[in-house]
């Protein structure tokens, strides 16, 4: 899919159709061409909806506000009506509001995340025809905004949603496919890509010396042995140390406390922080972010057979502390734990681990919502905000003491699950607490994205299966804080 920008109006720009917005049911703009017929089927230009006029090659949306999320779901919509059709070009053009780059970035993400879908498995492939999108500026040069403004944000929102794209190919591929080693090739492609990027796989030998007894204890029992992956981004001259820990479970059966079968469908899902950790990472260096960024990434495949991990195990972590195992489908928080032991010797300035941790999470905030965990008020404040920006919703969930001792363990100094059916989400959270070394209690951040990683149904502009959770709001998180940077050295010269 290719972007092209144009300075002339849309009218006189050829396209096999046009994608008109329709700003909260304001039917009286130049570019609405079909005012009565809209009338006659009672299209009111409220949020999500679409009339396909064929005749015209035109197709209207509705949106309720300028608000980047509905300008988004309004072209994702545009795009749903025509993906049948035999259009190759599109034409649309950008309305100048309060923010025109904002509105031509929610179009660049809409059409993108909304044209995708997953056919790998498929015989015959649904893929979208449409090849080209014209962009009119008519108003930017009107209004001589610049047009160095609209493509550099065309080409920013371009690599956000592709990658977000490539999270969802990973987590889309089944088991089979993407076991761990699959997983590091990918990560390894990603290196090969891309300047400035490096991977570093290491195996079960590897895991050993780092002395990870908890990750290799989830591994055991698979015939696809687990790997650790690392991929470091570092541009010139870096102003911060970005580390992003991923839960890479290519397959989640359970274990030995194996997952009834309803609640195994739909397992290849718990690699979701993984891929969402590589994108982002591609991400950073896609759009030459100035921040050392790693991507650490745990996979392994949780399975059953003889020589599995039990409950009743007790197991070392690389920090040394001791975890008795009380169910071994809680395996994620295991991975994470010497994944963030490992993180820590980096030396972030900001930690950020990924993980469709838990049930609970779900159950607490809905399928669509990632939960935000942290000792930070300031951090959590910020990757909100930024979520927010990015079309990623959020929800905060809060720590507390006594939730905290209900991991106490009377083998081990901690269990890896907690003596208590509520507040699951958090006492995961609290797990993964112990893992982190007191100076950087304040730099971490742990993103549950149970609920939104993988759903079975269609919404908003994402597709039934992966959704590539969390990595939007990273990326947006990223480049704020590349705004508040560059504003702070402006303000210092
Ligand atoms: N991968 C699951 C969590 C999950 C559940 C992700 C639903 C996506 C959708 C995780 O490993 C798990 O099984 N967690 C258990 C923890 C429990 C045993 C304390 C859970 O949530 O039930
Ligand atoms: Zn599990
Ligand atoms: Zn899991």
């Amino acid at each position: 899919m290719e972007f092209l920008i144009s300075e002339k109006k849309v009218e006189e720009i050829q396209a096999d159709c046009e994608f008109v917005i329709v700003i909260d049911g304001n039917l009286d703009h130049k570019w609405i061409k079909e005012k009565e017929d809209l009338e006659t089927l009672s299209f009111e230009g409220k949020s999500e909806e679409v009339a396909f006029l064929p005749h015209q090659h035109r197709v209207y949306v509705g949106a309720d506000s300028f608000d980047r999320d509905e300008i988004r779901l309004s072209v994702a919509q545009a795009v749903k009506s025509i993906k049948k059709s035999k259009y190759n070009s599109i034409k649309i053009g950008i309305y100048i509001d309060k923010c025109p780059v904002t509105n031509t970035k929610a179009i660049v993400e809409g059409i993108i995340l909304g044209s995708y879908s997953f056919d790998k498995y498929k015989t015959e492939k649904s893929s979208c025809n449409i090849q080209t999108i014209t962009i009119s500026l008519e108003d930017y040069s009107e209004k001589k905004l610049g047009l160095a403004h609209a493509k550099k944000a065309i080409a920013e929102a371009q690599i956000v949603a592709n990658v977000t794209n490539d999270a969802k190919e990973i987590v889309n591929s089944v088991p089979d496919d993407m076991t761990p080693a699959q997983l590091a090739l990918e990560a390894d492609k990603i290196a090969n890509e891309l300047d400035n990027v490096a991977c570093f796989i290491g195996d079960e030998n590897f895991m050993q010396e780092q002395e990870m007894g908890a990750f290799l204890a989830v591994g055991r029992a698979s015939e696809h042995k687990p790997r650790l992956i690392h991929l470091t981004y570092k541009p010139k001259n870096p102003e911060a140390k970005f580390v992003f820990v991923g839960k890479g479970v290519t397959y989640d059966s359970g274990g030995l406390s194996l997952k009834p079968s309803e609640h195994m469908v739909s397992m290849k899902a718990d690699k979701s922080g993984a891929a969402a950790a590589m994108s982002i990472l591609k991400g950073a260096a896609e759009l030459e972010l100035p921040f050392e960024v790693h991507a650490i990434i745990g996979a392994c495949e949780n399975m059953v057979g003889g020589n599995a991990y039990k409950p009743d195990d007790v197991l070392v972590a690389k920090n040394g502390k001791t975890i008795e195992v009380r169910n071994t489908d809680a395996e994620g928080r295991l991975v994470l734990a010497d994944c963030l032991c490992y993180a820590q010797e980096l030396k972030p300035d900001y930690l950020v681990d990924l993980a469709t941790l838990t049930g609970a999470c779900v159950v607490a905030v809905g399928d669509y919502t990632t939960g935000v965990m942290g000792h930070s008020g300031k951090l959590k404040h910020e990757i909100m905000s930024s979520a927010t920006k990015s079309g990623e919703l959020t929800g905060s969930l809060p720590f507390n003491r006594y939730l905290k001792k209900l991991l106490k363990s009377s083998v081990a100094d901690i269990s890896n699950i907690s003596s208590s059916r509520y507040g699951g989400a958090i006492t995961a959270a609290l797990f993964l607490d112990n893992f982190i070394e007191d100076e950087n209690k304040d730099k971490w951040i742990h993103l549950d994205i149970a609920g939104p990683a993988f759903i079975e149904k269609d919404w908003g502009y994402n597709q039934a299966g992966a959704s590539g959770a969390g990595v939007r709001m990273c990326l947006y998180w990223l480049k704020d804080h590349q705004h508040k940077l560059s504003n702070h050295h402006k303000k210092e010269a």
